[in-house]
């Protein structure tokens, strides 16, 4: 009998096809037994008559959740089914009957369920997020691949520092000693746009942080973009409109996953650009206004980002913070040697930054005082250097948090459900 997943099952309407998957739920009385079959692209009711089973009906009818199955029967048209479909069971064999499965429906505590990641992947709500993370990504690569980009793999062990020295994670590499696992891919972006013009990396970020807080992860995913010629202010229009292509595209996709979720997607639908843009210097204003005491030269923290993008409807750029409180590599300001020519873009609705951004530091002699001054070791950034002596050109790049962007699209209150396994300060397990 042909195999069938349960997302073709409207080419199939009529005919008796497979189903092979997982009860998710299950209801019965003493003639009919309704098993929600879960195969991987969606859910079905199936419809098991006692008539049909007689004796095995006991059975199929008390199967644990989780069980898995190969299931047999007549696909049917029934719109009050979930997904619009059900199947008239003929025949159903049991793979595993599943042990009492630990995540109910009763409300779980979250120690419980991510000691349970590996389970709770299962559940309705965490399908969701993984489907709306699969669009995510795939129009993030889209949006780069249209508007000619090559995709450049950077490295994950690193001797050179990419961001903050005192969030590392140390790995012990043979004879050579301690390297670090990667910060951030642009340092290596930033050599290959001399061949390659614009290039992207996505992949692993990590970064030891001793931070509790619902954004941050110790191991999460980044998406960088470098491009050879743009200057701060290009650098910004491209930014707002790779996030609002990724935004529209992945709501319109996943609008289904997203009610799910109860997303409201209407604050979604205004993110076009142009974005706001407001600097450092005005954000301490709004922050001040807002009964803040932050001084200047302070970096902006979590819950001054809160207080700023709830006054705003689209997601916010925030411009030339103070060279001290960024990496060593972004341009001094031409004006403002105190500031650097950067922006962090802070989403709306109190998510704050889903992006850091800058034109790059290209004057060599600016570059290597700002190394000195951050105390990082300029014998490992002989290469880095190097790039501006053969041909050093005008440069700007950005990077994207995926999970925090994720977050944000789904309205999640926090980064930990973005990915499937979360690695955060106290969490290494599952
Ligand atoms: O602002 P960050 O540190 O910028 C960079 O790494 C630059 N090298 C990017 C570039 O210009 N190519 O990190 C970029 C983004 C943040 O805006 C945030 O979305 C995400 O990465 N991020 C984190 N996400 C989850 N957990 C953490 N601990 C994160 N740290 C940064
Ligand atoms: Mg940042």
């Amino acid at each position: 009998m042909k195999e069938c997943l349960i997302s073709h099952f409207s080419q199939h309407v009529g005919e008796s096809v497979m189903v092979k998957g997982w009860v998710a739920n299950r209801r019965s009385s003493g003639k009919v037994s309704f098993l929600i079959i879960r195969d991987g692209s969606g859910i079905c009711q199936a419809i098991v008559e006692r008539e049909t089973f007689g004796g095995e009906y006991e059975e199929i009818r008390k199967l644990p959740i989780e069980s898995s199955v190969i299931v047999t029967g007549k696909v049917v048209e029934e719109s009050r089914s979930p997904g619009g479909f059900e199947l008239h069971v003929e025949g159903i064999q049991i793979l595993q009957k599943s042990d009492e499965f630990p995540i109910g429906k009763k409300e779980h505590g979250p120690d419980f369920l991510l000691n349970n990641r590996h389970l709770w992947l299962r559940s309705p709500r965490q399908i969701a997020i993984m489907r709306v993370r699969d669009a995510l990504v795939r129009y993030v690569r889209e949006f780069f691949h249209r508007n000619n980009f090559t995709l450049i793999d950077t490295p994950i062990f690193t001797t050179t520092v990419g961001e903050d020295s005192t969030n590392l994670f140390f790995v012990d590499y043979f004879d050579l000693g301690k390297t670090y696992l990667s910060q951030t891919g642009q340092l290596y972006l930033e050599a290959a746009i001399f061949g390659l013009g614009r290039v992207y990396c996505l992949g692993p970020t990590f970064r030891a942080e001793r931070s509790k807080t619902r954004r941050h992860l110790t191991e999460f995913w980044m998406v960088e973009g470098e491009m050879p010629f743009i200057e701060h202010k290009d650098n910004l229009e491209l930014q707002e409109n790779f996030v609002s292509y990724i935004v529209q595209n992945t709501i319109k996709e996943k609008a289904d996953e997203l009610g799910r979720l109860e997303r409201d997607i209407e604050p979604l639908k205004k993110v076009e650009p142009p974005f706001y843009r407001v600097t450092y210097d005005e954000a301490l204003e709004i922050l001040r206004r807002e009964g803040s005491d932050i001084q200047w030269g302070s970096d902006l923290g979590g819950d001054d980002e809160t207080i700023i993008t709830n006054l705003f409807d689209k997601p916010v750029f925030i411009e030339n913070y103070p060279k001290k409180v960024k990496a060593f590599y972004m341009k001094q300001h031409p004006e403002k040697p105190e500031c650097v020519l950067c922006a962090d873009l802070l989403a709306p609705e109190g998510y704050g930054e889903i992006i850091g951004g800058s034109q790059r530091e290209d004057n060599p002699e600016i570059l290597l005082k700002s190394i000195l001054d951050q105390n990082l070791d300029p014998e490992r950034y002989g290469w880095y250097l190097d790039l501006r002596k053969y041909g050093s050109v005008p440069h700007s790049g950005f990077g994207l948090g995926i999970e925090r962007t994720l977050s944000w699209i789904c309205g999640l209150k926090h980064v930990r459900e973005t990915i499937p396994f979360p690695r955060m300060l106290y969490r290494a397990y599952p």
